[in-house]
């Protein structure tokens, strides 16, 4: 049962190694945090999840995904995030926050909207569009507003901003810290040579490309310290031509670890929202194992791996194959918040412990009770039969 040991990261230990995956919830106003943030995320860790990591949370305004995305870019931001983080604590599992900014990807709709750019009829409701920031202007595909090509001074306030939120993240009681680094977003679109042209330091060679998340990385590890470890979710693919591929993600891995970085979290894709150059990683059962298992054999850094994990003992043998170090559940946990515990007695454990002792004491006797009933032959619909 690898799934249910402890995974130390630098002064943190996980009780557990089932995280759950960052998971934009378009229910904030004006970048507050709202009772549905404090509901959704305690559930996952009244769940026996080790690790909740909230949402993709915006460093400054203009990097929201949508209008209607979590912030951290002010103080008065931090007494929801406080809610959250303290009700995840209290249950057991550590609270950690995804900080990110959404670059030429942002200003859209939410995905049950078709996440279509933000238009004339969004405007009319006070719902942008805002201009975009990116490394080069060039838009992330149809339809996406052109960004402006950020200069040096642009990058330093940016680069602040991460250090800011990061600040506020600690502040609000995170004990976990993740950047947005993949699917097209500021981050990755500086790493990638399809968004990245520039020709000063921050592009052209994969060192310069590398240049401002480094910078980033520094800023975050100085505002949190060195206990909290701090993860950083990379595409371990672009899914385009001429993108990065899996032996440039191991490259960058390596150099961010060796900036600070503890965990590399891995997913894939994005870095265009054109779908007829989008080569998108095929969905099969763990579909980013096999880049989080070359990243951990070849950067030397522990991973995660997410992505249609869906069984107790895959996950388990995931661990035990050395493919990650961590595993995170992102849409399997919306469908069933109580995963790890189930996951526990799927694999032989049927104690209840790790249950909150307010349903584990009271579940206990049901299980026995189930159990006498299966033994006498009995079912739910016996009442109905004979
Ligand atoms: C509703 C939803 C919102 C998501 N929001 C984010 C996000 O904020 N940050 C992020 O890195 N990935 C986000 N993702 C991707 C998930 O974290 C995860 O990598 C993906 O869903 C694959 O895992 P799964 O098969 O377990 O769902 C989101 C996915 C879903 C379904």
């Amino acid at each position: 049962m690898t799934l249910f040991s402890p995974l130390t990261l630098r002064s943190v230990t996980l009780p557990n190694r089932i995280g759950i995956s960052p998971m934009c919830m378009y229910a904030s106003r004006e970048g507050f945090v709202t009772d549905f943030h404090v509901a959704h995320l305690g559930r996952f860790a009244l769940g026996g999840a080790g690790l909740v990591i909230a949402e993709a949370t915006a460093v400054h305004p203009r990097g929201r995904i949508s209008p209607f995305d979590a912030g951290l870019w002010s103080d008065e931001q931090v007494p929801g995030w406080g809610r959250v983080a303290e009700v995840v604590g209290a249950a057991g599992a550590v609270p950690g926050v995804q900080l990110g900014h959404a670059g030429r990807r942002a200003a859209v709709r939410e995905p049950w909207r078709a996440g279509a750019p933000l238009d004339e009829t969004d405007a009319a409701v006070g719902h942008g569009p805002w201009p975009l920031d990116a490394p080069s202007a060039l838009a992330a595909g149809p339809g996406h507003a052109v960004p402006a090509a950020v200069t040096a001074a642009d990058i330093a306030r940016s680069v602040q901003d991460w250090h800011d939120a990061a600040v506020r993240a600690v502040a609000a009681g995170f004990r976990f810290v993740e950047l947005h680094g993949a699917h097209g977003y500021l981050l990755h679109s500086f790493l990638s040579p399809v968004s990245n042209r520039r020709t000063d330091a921050y592009g052209g060679s994969p060192q310069n490309r590398l240049r401002y998340p480094r910078e980033v990385v520094t800023a975050v590890r100085s505002a949190i310290g060195d206990g909290i470890p701090l993860s950083f979710r990379l595409s371990a693919v672009d899914g385009a031509a001429d993108g990065l591929g899996i032996d440039d993600t191991v490259g960058i891995a390596r150099a961010l670890a060796a900036e600070g970085v503890d965990l590399i979290d891995t997913s894939s894709g994005g870095i265009t929202t054109d779908r007829s150059t989008d080569t998108r990683v095929r969905r099969g059962f763990a579909f980013h194992a096999d880049f989080s298992r070359r990243i951990r054999d070849e950067a030397g850094v522990p991973t995660a791996t997410v992505g249609l994990i869906v069984d107790p003992v895959q996950a388990d043998r995931l661990l035990d194959h050395g493919d990650a170090d961590l595993v995170l559940l992102g849409r399997e946990a919306l469908d069933d918040p109580n995963w790890p515990h189930h996951a526990r007695a799927a694999l032989g454990d049927d104690s209840h412990e790790g249950w909150d002792v307010r349903f584990g004491s009271a579940l206990g006797p049901r299980a026995r009770t189930l159990a006498r009933l299966a033994a006498a032959g009995e079912t739910p619909l016996s009442r109905f039969e004979g």
